[in-house]
């Protein structure tokens, strides 16, 4: 028995010894291709999608959709280049103090005599009370002080719309807005109702400001679309745009049923969107739609594109609220919204911004019908039958705009 033990061992190690280099061969090459793939993991996750890399870049990027998956979409503007750390010691976990509505400062300023916006259409909650003034980056106030410098009063009046499509655009973003015009903002009767398409721009910044503004003033003579209030168009004042469009809706639109807030770089299927919105099942009241973000954490990280400070946001998450690049609401909620903003301290995280504003309504987002209406995955793969039974789907560029277009709208069967 211990003989045969032996000799089995002694053969064991006969037969092992010529595999040895074998193995760490395998095992060098092993840790090799580890490395390898590292390497080639980071590279996709580190480099973005943009108008430089070929279109096959987008379906590869994994930049793209870690991006698109974890944080709202913001895509115009530039993102925050610098912002101090947070003093993470020092947390005070209170709640946001809301300023309650009385102690508003006894300043109450009349409605601002704009010289193309009459006061008289205005229900105004806005306009009669004014916030102090921004405190630091993060806090934008809506000083309810802006004026329109270009306006289209009479949009809502002649035929009142069923829908109301407002897209927030730079200035200088013409070509977004001749795509749209080009695509679903060509969608101005749609199963017997009536849509209307407006841009809403703020003021343009930088040296050659002048100029643009007098392109965007010939450009508005030729398309009456445009809408402008007098403030500077920065990535960082997203809410106040938002907030601005809520109180164009408010004074010139009140009649209409929706409205929809839709970036400049969505496909919209206007014909599904219509659908959705006549549905007998769909609110006429109190209802407000899009990819809702039902838990969605405050990002503390600097270095993250939508950090805010615990001195901005004590909660450690946002209430809940549709993605910014396009939600649905009904007409009642752009007023309500207003009536309570001034009572929600303002963070530029627009959408977000939102979601605060209808907590404190009490009103909460609805799921659409099918998650799978609202997208905002890198779509180089929807095809023709895909963009046949969305809503709205992000895209990463104009051209991939008007290529979606041309797909969905080509001629037979999309299925
Ligand atoms: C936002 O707009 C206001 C009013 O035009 C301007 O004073 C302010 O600098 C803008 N804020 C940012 C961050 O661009
Ligand atoms: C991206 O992938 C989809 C299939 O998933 C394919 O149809 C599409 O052509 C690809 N786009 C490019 C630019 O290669």
């Amino acid at each position: 028995m211990e003989e045969q033990g032996g000799n089995g061992c002694k053969r064991q190690v006969v037969v092992e010894s010529p595999v040895r280099p074998l193995r760490s061969l395998v095992r060098s090459c092993f840790i090799f291709l580890l490395f390898l793939s590292t390497v080639i993991l980071i590279i996709l996750f580190a480099i973005p999608a943009s108008s430089f890399q070929p279109d096959w870049w987008d379906n590869l990027s994994l930049y793209t959709y870690y991006h698109r998956w974890t944080i709202p979409i913001h895509p115009h503007g530039p993102s925050p280049t610098t912002v101090p750390a947070p003093p993470p010691t020092t947390v005070p976990l209170t709640t946001v103090p809301a300023p309650p509505p009385t102690t508003v400062p006894p300043t109450t300023v009349p409605a601002p005599p704009s010289t193309t916006v009459p006061p008289t259409t205005v229900p105004a909650p806005p306009s009669t009370t004014i916030r102090p003034p921004p405190t630091n980056q993060y806090h934008f106030g809506h000083p309810r002080n802006f004026h329109f410098i270009m306006d289209e009063p009479d949009k809502c009046k002649t035929q009142t719309p069923f829908l109301v499509l407002m897209v927030p655009v730079a200035p200088g973003n013409l070509a977004a807005r001749d795509a749209i015009r080009r695509t679903w903002g060509t969608e101005t009767l749609v199963q017997g109702k009536k849509v209307q398409t407006l841009f809403m721009l703020g003021l343009p910044g930088g040296s050659g400001a002048q100029e643009l503004q007098e392109k965007v003033n010939q450009e508005s003579r030729a398309h009456h679309d445009l809408l402008q209030s007098d403030f500077m168009d920065t990535y960082h004042n997203l809410t106040i745009k938002t907030m601005v469009i809520l109180e164009w809706l408010v004074s010139r639109c009140p009649e209409a049923s929706y409205a929809m807030k839709i970036d400049s770089d969505v496909f919209l299927n206007v014909q599904n969107l219509v659908s959705m919105l006549v549905n007998p099942d769909t609110p006429k009241q109190n209802y407000m739609t899009g990819l809702v973000w039902w838990h969605s954490p405050v990002l503390r990280n600097p270095n993250e594109k939508f950090f805010l400070p615990y001195e901005e946001i004590a909660e450690s998450e946002y209430p809940p609220y549709p993605l910014g690049f396009g939600y649905v609401m009904s007409m009642d909620l752009p007023k309500k919204i207003l009536g309570v903003s001034p009572q929600i301290k303002p963070i530029y995280i627009e959408d977000a911004y939102l979601g605060m504003c209808l907590k404190r309504l009490g009103i909460s987002p609805t799921d659409p019908p099918s998650q799978s209406l609202f997208a905002v995955n890198p779509l180089n793969s929807y095809e023709r039958c895909k963009l046949s039974t969305v809503v709205a789907v992000m895209t990463t560029r104009v051209s991939q705009l008007l290529k979606y277009w041309q797909e969905y709208t080509r001629p037979g069967p999309p299925c």
